[in-house]
């Protein structure tokens, strides 16, 4: 792992890398508006995206990335596009395996509230997970059916019915769906918001916005992001 990074490292001219990156998958819908096509190509678009980067942060050697799939609020869309996001990330996990090996072998990880999921993509996740489990390559972690508050109440929830009276700031990060503090948020489509995303973990983050739209979402708009992190001034609070 260590000489992977360094490797990805020197050939991009990274000094330093964050260790867990956030990103919100926004702009699916103009995208595909812009193109006079239907929101759900944007998101079949997006999913394309999505991969790439995966493998992208795979190769650079990026210890940890989080990807905004679904909120807790998404269910509120149409059906049909709710219906095609879940299908896009069955098809995706299908065979996620087998796509992810060529770039330094990814793991999986769903993070997010399991009830309201159908039970065929639940089973799929799950068998993504133990699969990967072993990997020692990036951690892709998936954000589906999340949202920040709600991850925050059930960790409380959690303490609680382990009888706790008092918590500590440890208590509630150890009973988060298992992400890090985030070092970095990504953010294309030019919205500037964090939409209940990681909103625990975002307490020191650096922030990189964008006007690009995700479907357009490249490589090198990563590499401009990381490159922008590597010259920001971390002071968390001190
Ligand atoms: C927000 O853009 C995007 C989403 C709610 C879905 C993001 C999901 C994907 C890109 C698919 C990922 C695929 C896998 C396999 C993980 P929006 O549709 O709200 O865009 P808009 O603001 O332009 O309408």
């Amino acid at each position: 792992m260590a000489l992977f990074k360094k490797r990805g490292m020197a050939e991009e001219g990274f000094k330093i890398l964050p260790e867990h990156i956030g990103i919100i998958m926004d702009g699916n819908g103009r995208w595909a508006k812009k193109r006079g096509l239907p929101r759900t190509a944007g998101h079949k678009a997006g999913a394309d995206v999505f991969e790439k980067i995966c493998k992208e942060c795979g190769r650079l050697g990026i210890k940890e990335v989080t990807f905004y799939a679904f909120s807790t609020e998404n269910w509120k869309r149409p059906k049909e596009e709710v219906n095609t996001l879940m299908r896009l990330f069955y098809d995706f996990l299908i065979d996620a395996k087998e796509r992810l090996t060529d770039s330094g072998d990814l793991r999986i990880r769903f993070a997010g509230e399991r009830e309201g999921i159908h039970p065929e993509l639940l089973k799929l996740m799950d068998e993504a997970e133990f699969e990967t489990a072993q990997r020692k390559g990036t951690l892709v972690n998936l954000a589906i059916n999340y949202g920040g508050r709600q991850e925050i109440v059930s960790a409380v929830n959690k303490l609680i019915a382990k009888g706790k009276t008092e918590i500590t700031e440890q208590d509630i990060s150890s009973h988060l769906y298992t992400m890090p503090d985030c070092d970095l948020i990504i953010r294309p489509s030019g919205e500037e918001r964090l939409s209940n995303f990681l909103l625990w973990q975002a307490a020191y983050s650096e922030f990189w916005y964008s006007d690009v739209l995700w479907p357009d979402f490249d490589i090198k708009d990563l590499h401009e992001a990381l490159h922008e992190f590597e010259n920001r001034n971390r002071r968390f609070g001190g």
